[in-house]
Formats: C-alpha cells, structure tokens, sequence
C-alpha cells in the first residue's frame, strides 16, 4: 500500500509533492521519490528511508518544474532501496504505481527476451518499460498508458509523466484509490485525500478501469476502452486529520474495514485455479523438500501466534504433517529441539519481534529450514529465513492488529494447501475448491463488515462488563484467544480465551449473570458439541453472545445476543468469523474513551525481550 500523489499548475511543484507525501506516509514509509518535469526534461530524486531524507535530497538538487509525480513507498515487490523506490524512468517516461502487477514476470520475460534492461526489482518497472514502447508508437502520452495497460493484469493506482509532454500528467485506476483535486488553474492528484486537501476541497473520484489526463487547465476522464467520461467534483469538508483515516475516527477501525483489500491483495497473483496450486517462486521449497519434512513448528508472539495456531489446523488437515504452534518468547528460553526435517515457520506482522527472531536464529542454527510470513518487507524475520510469503496488508498503525491478522491466516492457509499439494495429501479438486473458497472472503468480509450495527448494540449493552469469556473450538479456539486479545488490549477489560471443550475443566465456575459468553459457533464439524456449550452456559444464568452463521435460529433461541456472520467453506471459517470480534472490541474501547490506536503500555514492535 504505497501513496503516491501528482501536481500540475502555476507553481513549484517538488514543494507541493513533498507536502502531499508527508500526507500519505501512513500509507507507506520505507522510501520515497519525486520525478519533476521541467526545461531540463524529467530529473528524478528519490532516497530510501523516511520523508526527511527525500526532502533533504530534494533540498539539495535544486528542482525546477511546475508539475510532477511523487511516491512514498511501502515495498512488496523488491527490497526497499533506490532502485526500487519510485518513480521509475525508462526512456523519457516516468511512472509512480500503488498496487501489484499480477502478471509482472511474464511481462518482464517478454520484454527482456525484446532487449529490456531492468534497474529496479520491481512489478512498476515493467509498466514504465511498456509505457516508453508505445510511446514511441502512438501520438500521446495519454494513448500509450491506454496501449499498455491493455497488456497489464492487477491493481494499480499509476501517475505517468513523459519528458516530451510537460505539464501534463497521465493517471490510471484499477483496484486502488485515485483521487483528483481541482483548484484554481492547477490539478493535483493522489493515493488519497489527505494528500489534495491544504490545495483544494474539490474532488474527483476516478472509478474502476478509467484513466484521466491533467493539465493546468483541466481534466480529461476516459475508459480504458476509450469512451469518454463526464463526472461531477464533490466538496471534500473533512479535516486533514479526519482525511488521513479516511473519515474514521481511529486508524485501527479503518484497518477493520480494510480487511477485504488487504486480503485481497495478500492473494493476488498467487492462485492458479486451473492449476488448484499457488504459483510458485516465493516459498524457497519444491516438493523435493517438502515431501522431506517431517514436522512443522510455527514460532510467534500475540495476535501472530493465534494465526499461527489456526496454521497448524490447516497444515495438519491438508497436509498430514505434524505440526505445532509454538509461543516464541517461550521457545527461546527452552532449549528446543528443532531438526534438519523441520519446517519452521515464523509469523510476524513487524518481521521485527525480538523474542520470534530469537527463537527463528535457534531453528536456524539446528539447520532447520525456515519460512517467514511477514507484512515489512526484508525486516528481520524474512532476512534470516530461506522463503518469504509476504502479507500485503499495507502498514498497519493502529497498535492492536486486525488487519495483518487476518491477511496471516490467508497467508498460512496458502502455505497449508501448499504443502498439501506438494505432499500429495490435497487432491486436486479439493484443492480448488477450498482456493475458490479463499478468493471469496473478501466479499464475505464486507458481508460481515456491514452488520456493523448490530455489533455495535452488543458493546453498549456490555460495555460496562469487568470480565468476558471467549469460548470456541477446532478452528474457533485461535479466533476465541484472538477476541479476548483484542477486548483485553483496547478496551481494558479482563477477558480470557478458552477452548470450549475446556470450558467444564474450569471456567465454568466463572459463568453467573454477570458475566458475558461470546460463544464462537458458526456451522463447522464441531457445531454441534459448541452448541452443547451454550446451553451449559444458559443453564447457569451467564450471557451468550454468540458468533454463527447467517440465519442459524437454534443458535439464536439459545443466545441473547447473536452475531452473524456470513457461510463460507469450513476450514475458512476463522477469516469472517473474527470480524464482529474485532468490532466488539472496537466499539467497547471507543464507548469507554480509551485511546484506541495507542492503548497504554503497548508497541507495535517489540524489539525487546
Ligand atoms: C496484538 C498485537 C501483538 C503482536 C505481537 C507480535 O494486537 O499486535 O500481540 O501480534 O506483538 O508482533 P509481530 O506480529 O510484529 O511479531
């Protein structure tokens, strides 16, 4: 999730670039850069790390040129570093891009099997390669992003500027947001809306698979199949600081809401329907190695680890390996015994937690091989593993994460039917099913996201409540952990996660009237016994709010509050099944006027033991 913004009128463009990125770090951090047109052509400055080290660049190379493209980066194809920061410059051509090219290593054969040399690691580059080609065939600038897009597959948000057409700038939208703002004799462009809005409050929204050209004079919106498009600006009244979230009043509820996307993302490009498969190259093991392995240990901290558990479901089932979800903090100081036939997957949303790289260090040095998921690029955790399967979640600001969880377990569930196809475990047709199944939870998650309401009315009933049980089964047990995580985290609240088969072994001497039972119930293999639950906990006096599938009405007589989520295949269950959770707690920090992004005595990145 990378911002990139554009500007085109009667003043110095690198100042107004460098303003609208400050804007959009939040959308990415690890570099940044700046492509100016002016009498001197196209000059390009860009610099690895945060905003203040592009500005001191720029201060230092003296720009001239009143309109350019801008780009501040959160890497996912390729390493953050100069040649992969953007804009990318082939030819004349210069091209900024937010989103993923699906199909980049087919194009980047084709055009090096044609002469292309390549500087940069990443999927933009092939755009700026294919933009220069039909340049030098067509009459415009305009004409050649629509002769190139023609070739690419995937999401992108593209500003393209060429050296032989100053002032005017090209932008394109495909599955990533791209606003244009309209002020007086100058248009601005951008990932979002905080980037445009100390310039002008005027906004057009481009749309699915339109493309536009900015000049100081005015915009021109076309399709991508060339019909022109007449659209109306809307008036922006929201403050820089509401537009950075978007409108929502924390980062964190934003990032709830762009769980879709960041699933989404995190899948695109990787699945092969046809060939029930993912397409390979990011795993670092064929089947060689992993018909070879004889056990799997994922290693993680908090939230991480409850994708990681919900992993070694997934992995046992599909693939028939032994596996084991491991707390990190706990193996490093345990003497653990890892073996050369072990696959060691570490999960890390920062790729930066002190206790999990230790624990990662420890495989390593028993020669086990090692596979990171992970959501920063070449952090710690991917660097000393031999494969990376990168989440691409976007950064994630709020402290508590939603977001890269669930872009985690899509990850892992990947891997599961990796290792299960690889193995021979997975049956071809089963293996399609369950990835038709994955390709569905984005519009499952929004299903989920919209009763938003209902949820809600939960948190203002229960906001008061000093304690609350999360009971779930099988592959509701990691969602039930996760729930009380994210109440206890937010909201302060006491809240305890338990396997529901546990539930008579001890908790239930906690159940009376006051204390509220969120029951993780949808219809899954153990719904029945989950069920049994319930009732035992009606037949004590306690409150059930209870998490089930869309229209379960045994569930709902047996609980006073129901929460419904939408069907979805078994196994995936635990991707919608989080969301009224994450919601619930959400909504009872924001009603009890904690501080929901930083909760006290919490960080992001826990570099420390
Ligand atoms: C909870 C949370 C933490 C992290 C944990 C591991 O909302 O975010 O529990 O999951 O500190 O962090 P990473 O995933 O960066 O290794």
């Amino acid at each position: 999730m990378c911002g990139i913004v554009g500007y085109v009128g009667p003043r110095q463009a690198a100042p107004i670039l460098l303003d609208g990125l400050r804007r959009l770090e939040y959308r990415g951090y690890d570099s940044a850069g700046l492509a100016i047109q002016g009498a001197r052509g196209i000059e390009i400055v860009r610099a690895v790390g945060k905003l203040e080290n592009l500005t001191r660049a720029v201060e230092g190379a003296k720009l001239d040129g009143s309109s350019g493209i801008g780009h501040t980066r959160w890497a996912t194809h390729g390493r953050p570093s100069e040649p992969n920061a953007h804009p990318h410059l082939v030819g004349d051509v210069a091209v900024v891009h937010n989103g993923i090219i699906e199909n980049h290593l087919e194009l980047k054969r084709e055009l090096a099997a044609d002469g292309a040399t390549f500087s940069s690691d990443t999927d933009t580059e092939i755009v700026a390669h294919l933009v220069a080609r039909a340049r030098a065939r067509t009459p415009s600038l305009f004409l050649a992003v629509r002769a190139a897009l023609e070739r690419v597959r995937g999401a992108y948000a593209l500003a393209i500027v060429s050296g032989a057409e100053p002032g005017k700038i090209v932008v394109a939208k495909s599955a990533s947001p791209l606003v244009i703002g309209l002020g007086d004799g100058e248009v601005l462009c951008g990932s979002d809306v905080p980037a445009l809005l100390s310039y002008t409050r005027r906004m057009l929204f481009l749309e699915e698979g339109e493309m536009a050209e900015l000049s100081a004079s005015g915009v021109r919106i076309e399709t991508l199949a060339g019909e022109s498009v007449a659209r109306e600006a809307k008036r922006i009244d929201w403050s820089p600081v509401q537009a950075e979230k978007d409108g929502y009043k924390h980062f964190m509820l934003k990032e709830i809401f762009e769980q879709p996307r960041a699933i989404a993302d995190t899948l695109r490009g990787r699945i092969s329907l046809e060939q029930a498969e993912l397409v390979d190259g990011e795993l670092g093991f064929d089947a060689k190695v992993a018909q070879g392995i004889e056990r799997v240990v994922l290693l993680a901290c908090g939230t991480s680890y409850h994708a990681a558990l919900a992993g070694r479901y997934w992995i046992e089932q599909l693939s028939r390996v032994p596996a084991q979800a491991e707390l990190a903090s706990e193996v490093r100081y345990r003497e653990p015994v890892f073996t050369k036939k072990d696959l060691v997957i570490a999960v890390s949303q920062s790729g930066e937690t002190a206790d999990t790289l230790a624990a990662v260090r420890s495989a390593r040095e028993a020669g086990a091989r090692l596979l990171a998921v992970a959501n920063v690029l070449d952090s710690a955790i991917p660097r000393a593993a031999d494969g990376s399967l990168y989440t691409h979640a976007g950064p994630e600001i709020g402290v508590a994460s939603t977001k890269c969880f669930t872009a985690q377990l899509a990850a892992l569930f990947m891997v599961a039917v990796h290792l299960g196809r690889r193995r021979g475990s997975l049956a071809e047709p089963r293996a399609r099913e369950l990835l038709r199944g994955l390709l569905e939870v984005p519009a499952a998650m929004r299903h989920a996201l919209d009763r938003k309401d209902t949820v809600y009315e939960v948190a203002r009933r229960w906001q008061h409540a000093r304690h609350m049980l999360f009971l779930g089964r099988g592959l509701g047990f990691p969602i039930a952990l996760e729930g009380a995580l994210k109440l206890k985290e937010i909201s302060y609240a006491h809240a305890e996660g338990y396997a529901a088969g546990e539930m008579k072994h001890g908790p239930i001497a906690l159940i009376d009237e006051e204390m509220p039972v969120v029951v993780i119930a949808p219809h899954d293999a153990q719904y029945e016994k989950t069920l049994g639950n319930l009732q035992e906990v009606r037949a004590r006096d306690g409150r059930v709010i209870s998490v089930v599938t869309d229209g379960d009405e045994q569930a709902a007589r047996l609980s006073e509050h129901v929460l419904e989520v939408p069907a979805l295949p078994e196994l995936l269950l635990p991707l919608v099944t989080v969301i009224p959770l994450q919601l619930l707690a959400y909504f009872i920090a924001e009603l009890k006027g904690t501080d929901v992004d930083q909760p006290r005595n919490l960080a992001k990145t826990v570099t420390v033991e």
